[in-house]
């Protein structure tokens, strides 16, 4: 009775945020669990199967996933595999936003592919911000509340740990981590030998 009545009540919810939403240039097919606006002029690609929303993950019920491509030449590419938790946000002005397959995004990311303001006080909202696209590549683990930044790459399977600011860069195989970003150790294949799910005895 009560997964029927959670089913109906985001069902309801989805619908509205669909009608909400203005993308005319929207391609693919997304599995949609969480309420998911797609706004602006440019075009937003799923590629394959595309998870969007988590249950049970916390804001399910009460957020949403927002991904906006603003300008007419924005796109915002995710690819086959991808797991968006809730509450992610994808902003692109026009730069472009791409990631890889099988990327896995924790609760409450956000990517953006510009500054948003010209950062000259005198132009903050006449002038023309800095932008540059944000590549992510395929596998990458990106931990809850990350926040991507415009003109970072990410390379294939890296992990990028809970809270991290990307302003930077980072190589692929890599640990990345905190404010100010950090690299800790490079992955080697010896990394994924130990049994699944193991605990670290060092915790
Ligand atoms: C990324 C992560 C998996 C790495 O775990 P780990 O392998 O146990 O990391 P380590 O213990 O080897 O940490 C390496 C270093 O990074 C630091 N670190 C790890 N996570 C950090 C974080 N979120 N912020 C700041 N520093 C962090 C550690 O303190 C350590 O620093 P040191 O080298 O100075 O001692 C883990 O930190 C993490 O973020 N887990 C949560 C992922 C998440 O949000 N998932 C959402 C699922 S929906």
């Amino acid at each position: 009775m009560k997964r029927r009545f959670l089913w109906w009540y985001q069902r309801l919810r989805i619908i509205k945020y669909r009608l909400l939403s203005d993308c005319k240039h929207v391609y693919g097919k997304p599995v949609v669990r969480q309420p998911v606006q797609l706004v602006g002029e440019g075009e937003i690609r799923f590629n394959g199967v595309v998870n969007l929303g988590v249950y049970p993950s916390p804001f399910f019920l009460n957020g949403y996933i927002y991904i906006e491509a603003r300008s007419p030449t924005a796109v915002v590419e995710i690819g086959d595999g991808v797991w968006m938790n809730n509450n992610c946000f994808l902003v692109s002005d026009g730069a472009g936003i791409s990631i890889g397959k099988g990327t896995l995004m924790g609760v409450n990311c956000e990517i953006m592919d510009s500054d948003g303001h010209d950062t000259n006080p005198q132009r903050r909202m006449t002038g023309t911000p800095r932008s540059g696209k944000v590549v992510i590549g395929d596998n990458v683990l990106i931990g809850s509340n990350v926040k991507i930044l415009k003109g970072v790459r990410i390379g294939k399977d890296s992990i990028i740990a809970n809270g991290t600011v990307v302003s930077k860069s980072i190589p692929e195989d890599m640990l990345a981590f905190g404010n100010p970003l950090k690299c800790g150790r490079r992955f080697s294949p010896q990394d994924w030998k130990q049994t699944a799910g193991a605990t670290d005895p060092g915790k």
